[in-house]
């Protein structure tokens, strides 16, 4: 009891806590939220397997408090209704957007959808009175990305974008020791991402196997990584080089079906998967693809694949860092290696996510190593909280929805750092195709070293 009461005596005198505070009566099992404000009023579009999940079922589960849905808006009829179930709420559903957005007028817009359309719904958002949280990317090409800084400016209203890899612990590590000078200034990084032939090869199943849907994994998949540079760097990039190719997935192969659900060569494909097992994405998907006919299942050898498997890049930064990064598709393993150069140092990471070597012992850690010039090298090491995306999923929640939250390491996104990563992808695609350099600086209204939008 005197410590329960010391502890509220504690929490009330204190505002910012307040907001995001809650008491757990221990004698009760009982948890009761101190915040007493109004809940925002949120209305999603892109009902889809993100939508429903990170930004549905598991925010009311968690931001009861803060949030009510007041709107869903799916271009799937089927979907849009079954989100309403999967996600337990009673608000209207629509399948035209700005039927929505005039008849519920929420304070903010969630944005799901599939990413080439982002722009449509983040501008149109914002011009009908709300603010937008935006998966990411934010966008897939350079007009709609001016579109996007144009009426952010226009309407004064705001954009957040949701990096969650911002939040990983490891990652924020990572940022403290840089800022804190640990290597001297940064000269160089070298970042190279690997994706598994599991998760790597689902891009090519689905919309992502198209540029148009996700601007190609330069874009929807890097623009994650490009924005930890950003962040780490702390500086803008100036200018892109990039190689890519298509040499594993799409027309690579001897045979292919459509879908995996159909295909006669289930027994001989390693890529073969058994969507029928699982229950969400079959309620989510196959029960509604008479609707668009839209197979997550897809085949990953369809000819129509036409984005890159393996990728790399220079990128040069304002502050004089250079870059060396690839991606690849079709690693044996998930996970990625990291080098921060210094003029007194080095920090650096392998950080392994899947089919660990036989006999490995789970960690519960992720590891940094910290060499000094002429020092021997520091392993410093990380806990991994619970929670998507090492316990990051959680930190960015309740930065977004608890009011007052602090953002002491930057780990907040809006439009700027939205656009600078999603420009570099879309930089390097565009070098991919042309053979030349890109200049960030030619794409947008945004001058890389330059803090104005
Ligand atoms: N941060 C992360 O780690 C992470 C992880 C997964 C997905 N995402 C992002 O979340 C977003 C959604 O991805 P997902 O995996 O849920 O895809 P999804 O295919 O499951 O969902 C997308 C939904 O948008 C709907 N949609 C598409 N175009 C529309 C339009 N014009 N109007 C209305 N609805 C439309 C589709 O019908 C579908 O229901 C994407 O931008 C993706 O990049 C981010």
């Amino acid at each position: 009891m005197e410590n329960n009461f010391s502890r509220r005596k504690f929490i009330t005198s204190t505002a910012t806590v307040l907001a995001g505070s809650m008491l757990m009566n221990e004698a009760l099992g009982e948890t009761t939220s101190l915040f007493k404000g109004p809940k925002k009023r949120y209305a999603m579009v892109g009902t889809g397997h993100r939508g429903t999940g990170m930004w549905g079922k598991d925010i009311l589960a968690e931001y009861a408090d803060y949030v009510e849905f007041v709107g869903l808006c799916d271009k799937n009829k089927g979907r849009v209704e079954t989100a309403k179930k999967m996600m337990g709420v009673s608000c209207p559903s629509f399948t035209n957007f700005e039927e929505m957005m005039k008849a519920v007028k929420p304070d903010v817009l969630i944005v799901t959808t599939v990413d080439a359309t982002h722009n449509e719904f983040i501008v149109k958002g914002m011009e009908m009175g709300a603010d937008i949280i935006s998966e990411k990317p934010m966008t897939t090409d350079e007009t709609k990305c001016q579109q996007i800084i144009d009426a952010e400016k226009k309407t004064g209203k705001k954009v957040t974008v949701t990096f969650n890899y911002r939040y990983s612990p490891h990652r924020a590590k990572m940022y403290e020791l840089l800022r804190s000078g640990a290597i001297g200034k940064i000269t160089s990084v070298d970042f190279h991402w690997y994706l598994d032939v599991h998760h790597g090869a689902d891009y090519f199943r689905r919309w992502h196997r198209l540029r148009e849907n996700g601007g190609s994994l330069w874009v929807h998949k890097a623009t994650h990584h490009f924005d930890l540079l950003n962040w780490w760097i702390d500086s803008d990039p100036t200018e892109v080089f990039a190689y890519g190719a298509l040499e594993h997935y799409g027309k690579n192969n001897s045979f292919r079906g459509v879908s995996c659900r159909t295909c006669e060569y289930k027994d001989k494909c390693k890529f073969y998967w058994d969507m029928t097992k699982q229950k969400r994405l079959m309620e989510l998907y196959a029960d509604n693809q008479q609707y668009d006919g839209y197979l997550r299942d897809g085949c990953v050898w369809r000819e129509d694949i036409d984005i890159f498997d393996k990728m790399a890049a220079s990128i040069k930064y304002a502050n004089g860092v250079q870059v060396s990064y690839s991606l690849t598709a079709y690693s044996p393993y998930e996970g990625y290696r990291i080098a921060f150069n210094g003029t007194e140092g080095r920090l650096e990471a392998w950080i392994q996510e899947s089919n660990p070597p036989a006999g490995d012992v789970k960690k519960g850690y992720d590891e940094l190593m910290l060499t000094k010039n002429f020092g021997k090298p520091e392993l410093i090491k990380v806990p991994i909280p619970q929670g998507g995306h090492g316990g990051g999923d959680k930190l960015l929640k309740d930065k977004i929805f608890i009011p007052g939250t602090g953002d002491a390491l930057r780990q907040s996104a809006g439009v700027r750092d939205g656009a600078l990563s999603c420009l570099i992808g879309i930089a390097a695609r565009n070098s991919c195709d042309s053979g030349k350099p890109v200049k960030i600086g030619d794409l947008t209204t945004i001058k890389p070293g330059v803090q104005k939008v």
